[in-house]
């Protein structure tokens, strides 16, 4: 059994990586601030000695001063290191020389000129729970250093704008490690002397069914990266790793990619259609990260969005392209405003460039990554497909091999349009969703259609007044006919402007909105139009108007966009379940009204419909989304109102939802192709309606559809449809599912996520037995956002009247910030929008903030997120 050594050369840097708890007081790192470093690393060379007890990891540094001569000291950021030895230019350093402290190593009595650093740490992957760092998870090593994991590893300038060029080494027994990976292209490997030790092998051989999906998803990636950007992979090889703890969804290691178990894994038989899909995103996203991210890179953290917003962006086209447009971006639009919108209106709401953090692992947000990419899609909407690509072209021509700012991605596509950008880069310094309202007016007389805009973007913390946004709003007019009219231009501004599409008039325009109040007047109208705003979302914002009803029921009739077709239905079903949640706070009885069950039959019944965009157009939005709409968000109204609405169309529409049901059941085997897609998910989201009634024959439909299926994703909305009615049939059902799949531990995370969520009240004791359940482990991140992130998901239980629920989450937070600080800290969070509940609520939530603040040891990164929710 000999040792094992491979040699690689990154012939990019290594990305910068994370961690740490402190007795020092939490310190806030502002972009003001930014300095170049006074040194620069132009090489480094690793050797990791891989140990079961402990692990060297010596590094060979070649510093140059930034300026000749320069006398400041050189601070390397360190954090539980323990430092073995330490020379300069070959030379021990003397104790006088240097000072180490619980984060920094600093040097001083430097060289005046180049020199070599040569460090030696000792490091305990097997006790780092943190998962940042080096760690060891299921046997194997893992190392997670974005943000700032690197310094848990060596002794280090752990910052973007270190543009080293790494070779590493990595040293191992070959009967523990059979398998050494490193970035970049391999130099060389071998056998070292004979090892003393003898260990059986632990790393397990994957069924390759579970590893297709993502290898066909990297292929397709690479294929549509080159088809679309002219972009190509520079490297002689890619590894796409799967561990099974990690805190992140992956990581974008240079041609070693690592992910998150859970978005590289699957078969028919444990993943759903959604995580087929999330596997295609996700392995295009980190792959799309070569060019940015790696390529061109961050000069700072604060400049996390140049990557992550447009990486968001290129593997959101990336997936449009791949499977339907507008499903993809009701799902993307769904998600800014469910998780985004609450974002930027709370305690953490942050630029999409935030201007200072405590724990940069905190700013990994949906606003970062999720508004970031619908910023860089409103590039995209200026200056359309071939501009846009002009723009990137300039973008790697002028960077290629750089750490740059938010500035340098807008000068690039200005420049290479020669456009008029105006005030947009406030879309990085702002926070808080704009509000766009628009009147519309006809004139029959003079035949002109004006729309009024005015916007108005909301305080935020630190940010207390606002200037107006530079918004693209895509518009088109309707006739009558239900069609597009012809649009040729329009007066803004003082000037009328043409619009056209090649010299054909347009039937959308995208019009500029920039000012506070600002109207646009079009020509040639020859009757009352109803306008279609916004189409496409074509920027992140909450758009109010004058549109009636009727207007709206039209719209969603007719709309040749298809996303604006199914937003006004979701404006109807906001207004309605508004409606109705002020009828319940007001015990008034709850009646549905007629015409918006028969828009749901017709759509349902409507055969001209992508049957995918049926299951999007009769789902009602989200609890959050409405409460998200309230003055006092009350979540025994919206979700009680939200389940009768359910009931009663589950009721009114039984025969068509069962026919639904019948028509799109799979009869081949499972193929995660585009027709099937469509059908599991108009079949399932028919079944989840029917599952709401309590109905003898719809719990025998839904257990036959459990019994039949033939893949996870029949399979568990049919658990999921039996799950909404408390009694046997569920229990049954509930345990039959884990029996059977018990040692597929990623769909037993489904089965937490599950139970965990349910509004069945008092749940919260079941909740807590699940911690104790053999195939629960709090080290598991995984695991961790099942069942304790799941719980967070159910109104009734985590917002429970006698504070059980906050309390739960409260205690576990603080057990598992002990443990893995990221963790705790996503967890907190769900804490920080308290001050939008009633007056009860808030005092028991804030109790439980405040009992996080008061405990011992407390983690940075749950300090951040609670100091802030409190202030
Ligand atoms: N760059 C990674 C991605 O989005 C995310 C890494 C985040 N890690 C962290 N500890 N915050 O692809
Ligand atoms: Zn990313």
């Amino acid at each position: 059994i000999g040792r094992r050594f491979i040699c690689s050369m990154a012939t990019e840097p290594l990305p910068k990586q994370v961690d740490e708890t402190n007795m020092d007081a939490p310190k806030e790192i502002f972009l003001k601030d930014y300095k170049e470093p006074d040194y620069f690393f132009e090489k480094v060379d690793l050797n990791f000695q891989l140990g079961e007890e402990t692990t060297l990891v010596f590094s060979k540094i070649f510093v140059s001063p930034r300026v000749e001569g320069c006398l400041a000291p050189l601070v390397l950021d360190g954090v539980d290191l323990k430092l073995i030895s330490l020379k300069v230019n070959g030379k021990e350093v003397k104790g006088d020389d240097f000072h180490v402290d619980s984060r920094h190593l600093t040097l001083s009595s430097l060289p005046s000129g180049k020199f070599t650093l040569e460090i030696v740490t000792e490091i305990c992957p097997q006790k780092n729970t943190s998962l940042e760092g080096l760690y060891k998870s299921s046997g194997n090593f893992c190392t997670q250093c974005e943000a700032e994991g690197f310094r848990k590893i060596i002794f280090y300038q752990d910052r973007p704008d270190i543009m080293a060029k790494y070779t590493c080494r990595i040293e191992g027994d070959k009967s523990l490690y059979p398998v050494l990976l490193s970035n970049g292209n391999l130099i060389e490997e071998g056998e070292l002397e004979e090892s003393k030790q003898y260990a059986e092998s632990l790393t397990q051989n994957l069924d390759p069914c579970t590893r297709s999906h993502a290898m066909y998803s990297l292929k397709a990636a690479m294929k549509w990266d080159e088809d679309v950007f002219g972009l190509e992979y520079d490297l002689d090889l890619f590894n796409v790793v799967a561990v099974p703890d990690f805190n992140m969804g992956a990581m974008e290691n240079k041609s070693l990619n690592i992910f998150n178990s859970k978005l590289v894994l699957a078969s028919p038989e444990t993943a759903t259609d959604a995580d087929y899909a999330a596997i295609l995103g996700v392995i295009g996203h980190e792959f799309f990260h070569n060019w940015t991210g790696n390529r061109v890179t961050c000069r700072d953290w604060f400049q996390l969005s140049l990557k992550e917003g447009l990486t968001v962006f290129r593997d959101q086209e990336f997936s449009s392209d791949m499977g339907s447009r507008p499903v993809k971006r009701i799902g993307d639009v769904s998600t800014l405003r469910s998780y985004q919108f609450p974002q930027d209106a709370g305690p953490m709401a942050h630029p999409v460039r935030p201007h200072s953090y405590i724990k940069m692992d905190n700013f990994y947000t949906v606003t970062v990554y999720e508004k970031g990419a619908e910023v860089v899609r409103m590039y995209k909407t200026l200056l359309g497909a071939s501009g846009f690509r002009k723009g990137m072209d300039l973008y790697f021509k002028r960077h290629d091999g750089q750490a740059v700012t938010c500035e340098d991605f807008f000068a690039a596509m200005r420049d290479a349009n020669g456009a008029d950008f105006s005030n947009f880069m406030l879309w990085y310094s702002q926070a808080g969703t704009p509000r766009l309202n628009v009147v519309s007016n006809y004139n029959a007389v003079a035949k002109t259609y004006s729309l009024k805009f005015s916007q108005e973007v909301p305080p935020t913390p630190g940010q207390p007044i606002k200037e107006p946004m530079f918004i693209p709003v895509a518009l088109g007019l309707l006739g009558s006919d239900g069609k597009d009219m012809p649009l040729s231009s329009v007066y803004h501004d003082g000037k009328l402007e043409s619009i056209s599409n090649n010299g054909q008039p347009a039937q959308t325009t995208v019009l500029r909105v920039t000012k506070k109040e600002e109207e646009f007047v079009f020509n040639d109208i020859p009757e009352r139009p109803v306008p279609s705003i916004l189409r496409g979302y074509t920027a992140p914002v909450r758009l109010d108007s004058d549109l009636t009803d009727a207007d709206l029921h039209f719209l969603l009739a007719n709309d040749s966009d298809e996303f604006n077709r199914w937003e006004a239905g979701q404006v109807l079903a906001r207004k309605l379940m508004l409606n109705l949640v002020s009828d319940y706070q007001q015990n008034k009885p709850l009646v549905l009204n007629q015409q918006f069950i028969n828009g749901v039959k017709s759509i349902l019944c409507d055969s001209s419909l992508d049957k995918e965009f049926i299951a999007k157009a009769i789902t009602l939005p989200g609890e959050g989304e409405i409460m998200d709409m309230m003055e006092v968000a009350d979540p025994d109204a919206v979700h009680a109102v939200r389940s009768f609405i359910r009931k009663q169309l589950a009721a009114e529409l039984k025969n068509e939802l069962h026919n639904t049901v019948k028509n799109n059941r799979t009869s081949e085997k499972y193929e995660f192709d585009h027709q099937n897609l469509l059908r599991r998910a108009l079949k399932n989201t028919a079944l989840g309606y029917l599952g709401s009634l309590e109905d003898a024959e719809m719990r025998e439909l839904a257990l036959h559809e459990y019994k039949t299926a033939t893949n996870l994703t029949e399979q568990f909305a049919a658990l999921v449809a039996l799950d909404q009615i408390p009694g046997k049939v569920r229990d049954e059902v509930l345990a039959d599912f884990y029996n059977k799949l018990q040692h597929e531990y990623l769909v037993i995370n489904k089965w937490f996520a599950l139970q965990a969520m349910s509004n069945v009240p008092g749940n919260v004791e079941n909740v807590r037995k699940l911690l104790d359940h053999p195939a629960f482990d709090m080290r598991n991140p995984n695991k961790v956002y099942s069942l304790i992130g799941g719980f967070r998901g159910s109104l009734v239980n985590f917002h429970a009247k006698d504070g059980s629920g906050y309390k739960f989450l409260g205690e576990l937070v603080v057990q598992l910030d002990k443990i893995n600080p990221q963790v705790a800290s996503r967890m907190v969070s769900a804490f920080s929008r308290w001050k939008r509940y009633d007056e009860m609520r808030q005092n028991l939530a804030k109790a439980q903030l405040e009992m996080i603040l008061a405990a011992n040891g407390l983690s940075e990164n749950v300090f951040e997120i609670a100091s802030k929710s409190l202030a």
